[in-house]
């Protein structure tokens, strides 16, 4: 998304209000890791790690892949887990203070300090759609790839494929105003047509795109909610700033939002999400 395209929209505002989202999340975000656990096994099967190779994990979070790719390149391999939310990389350093060959470093995904060709192969988890210019974060990727590596990278998939995200969306667009300046879409890569389309005008010259299906599981309409805003950084700092009263009528109509979604024993909700894999080579 160009900033040309949506009048007012400030990447550098937006980026802060990510940054303090993820890092006022951070612990949380770690704990809830489980609920997505097959789409991080899907990523880094598809990604074919092997020992000795060097790893970046962007937009690394606590450090959940860049753990497990870490153990797959063992021995002599090395990762290096990056983002923008230094808070996000202290929780994951804080969590696995001896893991072997695993490095953390804040870092812009637009702006890699990094080497040309010094990694061989990227990992990026749930991230390409937060970045305000996701070609020249892929531009990037491709720069500090070597020849013939790839990236491994997940998004989420259309709308209505992603009720875990979608139901609190829908309850945050009925009872707040429409925010002055829109915010890029969370969905906006999740055709596999509009994600093949961005790799290969990155330049990447092999594209293979799975979905991945999975279901998450809560208790109560409220763990729901929770689970939700400890994925969503920049949503949860907004949604933090508001007064006590707007957030508790938000934790009720998502109550009601869920209903269709209660699981078959009626204990609880079940609720469905779809995310795309894509693996992109560079070249030899
Ligand atoms: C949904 S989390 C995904 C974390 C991890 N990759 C995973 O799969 O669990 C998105 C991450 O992207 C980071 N992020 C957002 N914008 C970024 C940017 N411009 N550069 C680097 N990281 C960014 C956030 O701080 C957050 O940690």
């Amino acid at each position: 998304m160009s900033d040309e395209a949506t009048p007012g929209f400030d990447p550098r505002r937006f980026k802060a209000l990510e940054r303090a989202g993820f890092n006022r999340i951070a612990a949380r975000y770690a704990d809830g890791a489980h609920l997505r656990a097959e789409l991080a096994d899907a990523l880094l099967a598809a990604a074919g790690l092997a020992p000795g190779q060097r790893v970046l994990d962007l937009a690394s979070g606590p450090g959940l892949l860049a753990l497990r790719a870490a153990a797959l390149v063992q021995p002599e391999g090395e990762v290096l887990a990056t983002d923008i939310a230094e808070g996000m990389l202290a929780e994951g350093a804080r969590r696995h203070p001896h893991a072997s060959g695993l490095h953390f470093a804040a870092a812009d995904a637009e702006h890699l300090c990094l080497a040309d060709g010094s990694v061989d192969r990227v990992l990026a988890g749930l991230a390409l759609f937060m970045f305000p210019h996701p070609e020249q974060a892929l531009a990037e990727i491709r720069r500090v790839l070597a020849p013939g590596g790839s990236v491994t990278l997940s998004v989420w998939a259309e709308r209505d494929a992603v009720p875990l995200i979608a139901c609190a969306q829908a309850c945050i667009a009925r009872l707040l105003p429409a925010p002055k300046v829109a915010r890029p879409s969370v969905f906006r890569f999740g055709a596999p047509e509009v994600l093949e389309a961005l790799l290969r005008q990155a330049g990447f010259d092999t594209v293979h795109i799975q979905a991945c299906d999975f279901t998450c599981r809560f208790d109560s309409a409220e763990d729901y909610w929770q689970a939700f805003l400890d994925l969503a950084g920049g949503a949860a700092e907004s949604l933090a700033r508001l007064p006590e009263a707007t957030q508790q009528a938000l934790r009720a109509e998502v109550g009601a939002e869920l209903e269709s979604f209660r699981s078959g024993n009626g204990a609880g909700y079940t609720l469905p999400a779809r995310a795309l894999v894509a693996t992109a080579r560079r070249a030899p």
